[in-house]
């Protein structure tokens, strides 16, 4: 049967109301089919997620007997029968009574076309499974969302309470997916404060691997929710079968992996429930978070290129527009701001052909001036000391320059050193009957987004800016603290464990508020580094900042990890100065710029404090990556040598979906006299197209000899191209450092 047959069979399934014999419903993107088995008044059942099904082999897939599917359940709820291992869904009933019962009444699919979170349109099948209680007025909804365009399945559940009275919610996840036992690894990412995004890989095995984030604020400042797991074997990036997932949530989440004995593994995922007991009242429905999933038969790379694509299209904003080249002031000033300084640095960006100023913290405050980090989060007025013309001046100042400009705000934050906080101390996170805990500069805390008050507030600092001042183009939206003693001033005390839930609820209602009126402002989303790289977020944000850690060796690594779920044009990623601000490391400028260019680039220095030469080096780079950015910022990443391997290389590359152009890059990590370094292999190309071979930010005296050659990309793939393991400069000019970056163009 073909596909469009196929689809027939399954509306004609959907028509049919649920009888007690099994039936196995489908839903399918492009290249992924799910299949799920339901039938009257029993669980629901996992059967199948991963390629395509062909009608025939969905005909033919094992028929489900309740017998032989003691497990492989859907969404498992905790009592019956389910009281052993890890479930989706726990609740005290209103009676007091713990345990639940979750049966199909009935299931629903239809073609739906709406505004994805970005606010893009999107088509999909939406798959609704009615799951009833049949003791309790328990109704639960089980989604899945399949997307049209990519191979992209997004999941989640709500939870309706009928009972007389509230119950409490003690664990509620989004879903519940089974993995077949075999050789299943895992690839997930650690990080901390300058160290984002590591990539741990482990093979799964029996008992229980948690990933799991408590931060409260930004949940991707230590372990990420996003999972790869790579079905055969250790994951290798070009080819293999590869199930890609994250959790669409920006506050704690918990990724649980629980093996058993039966030949699965388990995977759950949504919110973390620690302290976050949630108390359902009476008529109230709870709705998870998404969770998306993706398949992939082409590697954790190809599991990335998924990803991207449905990234780019629906879950980060403006992800079809090409990012500006900027410059960002703090490492270049710090908190030392003036008006002739930020001059002199969009002047300066500008003569090296960026196209944006982002003024970073050290703007604001006008009884407590912002000297450094203890004071005055919270009064988002000019300082009128360091900026006597304000904000206009600035924007006068970047017209002069011919660059657009953007400006840092912490909006979620408060000083104790601040009018606001002598206005509204009732305004903070802190326990009840304790004094507040402080964090960064000995006196940083949070607001209380649960606090309608305060989310007008937050909402009030980006629209008296944007009102104000219309030719803002960029806002760089910091969080530099978690939730550091748990409590709301606002919420009663019946309710304080729904703090981390309505924190981010009250997070996203400012965040819509913010896109419905100003569309079109570009927004990073900062959190002391790297701690909102999350699509719980990106819907409201262009891009997020990679890591505090700007030194080109490690962000190699952190870049490496981050790519695996999210797009290059999302991955802010910038030159700075030598030595490095935080790792010390004197890294040559050419490997700084090469390891830039590989995300969205932009400059974190003083321009004042270069030399001519680098100035030049810098506008070379700049100019070489407009001509390839395109392919950077909405390419297929191929991934082709780890920097994990521990063999002193990392190498990657970006093809345009077409297939016409590519931009490859090769870094060395580390120099030995006699060192034997792979050649590595192209992929993602098109093995019967001629491509031409072009080095950027060449520094070398002679070009490469491969350099205007043209090549097979069958060629390019088989064997790649001999690079030299050092550059020909001058005597003088010599390091231990080499990179390249290589541009592929296809002849016509
Ligand atoms: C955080 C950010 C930095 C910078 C400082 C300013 O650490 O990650 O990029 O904006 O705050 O205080």
């Amino acid at each position: 049967m073909n596909h469009e047959l196929k689809s027939a069979f399954f509306s004609f399934l959907a028509a049919m109301s649920l009888t007690a014999a099994a039936e196995k419903v489908e839903i399918h993107t492009p290249a992924n089919s799910l299949v799920v088995d339901l039938w009257k008044d029993g669980e629901p059942k996992f059967v199948y997620y991963g390629s395509r099904l062909s009608a025939q082999d969905l005909k033919s897939l094992p028929d489900p007997t309740r017998e032989n599917w003691s497990h492989l359940d859907l969404y498992p709820a905790y009592g019956a029968n389910h009281t052993q291992s890890e479930v989706a869904l726990a609740m005290t009933h209103a009676d007091g009574n713990m345990s639940t019962s979750l049966l199909v009444q009935d299931f629903d699919i239809k073609e739906v076309s709406d505004k994805a979170p970005n606010g893009n349109d999107r088509k999909g099948t939406l798959l609704t499974i009615t799951l009833k209680d049949p003791v309790y007025p328990t109704t639960v909804h089980l989604y899945y969302l399949a997307y049209k365009d990519v191979d992209m399945i997004e999941c989640w559940s709500d939870i309706n309470n009928a009972e007389k009275k509230d119950v409490l919610l003690t664990q509620f996840y989004s879903t519940c997916m089974p993995i077949r036992r075999g050789n299943v690894w895992a690839s997930h990412f650690h990080g901390s404060w300058a160290a984002e995004g590591q990539l741990t890989e482990e093979k799964l095995n029996n008992g229980m691997l948690v990933v799991k984030n408590k931060d409260g604020v930004r949940n991707a400042t230590s372990d990420r929710s996003e999972v790869m797991f790579s079905l055969d074997g250790k994951g290798q990036q070009n080819c293999g079968d590869v199930i890609g997932t994250a959790v669409l949530y920006s506050g704690n989440y918990r990724v649980a992996i629980d093996t058993d004995d039966s030949e699965y593994h388990y995977y759950f995922a949504g919110i973390n429930p620690d302290n976050s007991s949630y108390r359902l009242r009476k008529g109230e429905t709870f709705t998870t978070p998404h969770v998306a999933y993706t398949f992939s038969r082409e590697g954790l790379s190809g599991a990335s290129r998924n990803f991207h694509r449905w990234g780019r299209n629906y879950q980060l904003r403006h992800g079809d527009k090409p990012r500006d080249i900027l410059l960002n002031s703090w490492e270049g000033v710090y908190f030392d701001i003036n008006q002739k300084g930020m001059d002199q640095m969009m002047a300066d960006i500008a003569s090296m052909g960026g196209e944006l100023f982002v003024m970073d913290d050290g703007w604001f405050g006008d009884k407590y001036p912002r000297k450094n980090d203890t004071s005055s989060l919270g009064d988002w007025t000019v300082d009128r000391t360091k900026l006597p013309d304000g904000i206009e001046g600035l924007l006068r100042d970047a017209k002069k320059n011919k660059v657009k400009f953007g400006i840092w705000i912490e909006p979620e934050m408060a000083n104790t050193k601040s009018e606001l906080y002598e206005k509204h101390p009732d305004w903070i996170i802190k326990a009840p009957q304790r004094e507040p805990i402080l964090g960064r500069g000995g006196s940083q805390v949070v607001l209380d987004l649960s606090n309608p008050k305060v989310q007008d507030f937050v909402f009030s600092i980006v629209d008296d800016l944007l009102t104000k001042y219309p030719d803002i183009a960029y806002l760089k939206w910091d969080a530099n603290a978690p939730v550091m003693n748990h409590g709301s001033q606002y919420l009663t005390m019946a309710n304080q464990s729904h703090l981390y839930i309505e924190y981010h609820r009250g997070l996203q209602k400012v965040c819509e508020r913010i896109r419905a009126k100003y569309a079109d402002v570009v927004i990073q989303a900062c959190a002391s580094g790297g701690g909102r790289a999350t699509y719980g977020l990106l819907p409201y944000f262009d891009e997020f900042w990679v890591s505090d850690d700007t030194d080109a060796l490690q962000r190699i690594y952190m870049q490496w990890g981050t790519s695996y779920f999210f797009p290059a044009i999302a991955m802010a990623s910038h030159i700075s100065a030598t030595p490095n601000h935080q790792t010390f490391r004197t890294i040559p400028l050419k490997f700084r710029c090469d390891v830039a260019m590989s995300g969205r680039l932009g400059m974190e220095i003083q321009p004042k404090n270069m030399t001519n030469e680098e100035k030049a080096l810098c506008r070379k780079a700049i100019a070489d990556y407009k001509s390839v950015r395109h392919i950077v910022q909405f390419g297929d990443i191929y991934r082709l040598h780890s920097p994990y391997e521990g063999d002193n290389l990392a190498s990657l590359m970006y093809v345009t979906e077409n297939k016409q152009e590519a931009v490859f890059y090769w870094y060395k990590l580390e120099t030995f006299c006699n060192q034997h370094l792979p050649r590595i292999k192209m992929a993602g190309l098109d093995p019967d197209r001629l491509y031409t071979v072009h080095e950027l930010n060449r520094i070398d005296n002679r070009p490469l000899d491969c350099e205007g050659k043209t090549f097979t990309g069958a060629y390019l793939m088989q064997n790649g191209i001999d690079l030299p393991f050092k550059h020909n400069v001058d005597y003088h000019k010599q390091n231990d450092w080499a990179s390249r970056v290589i541009w592929l163009k296809a002849v016509d």
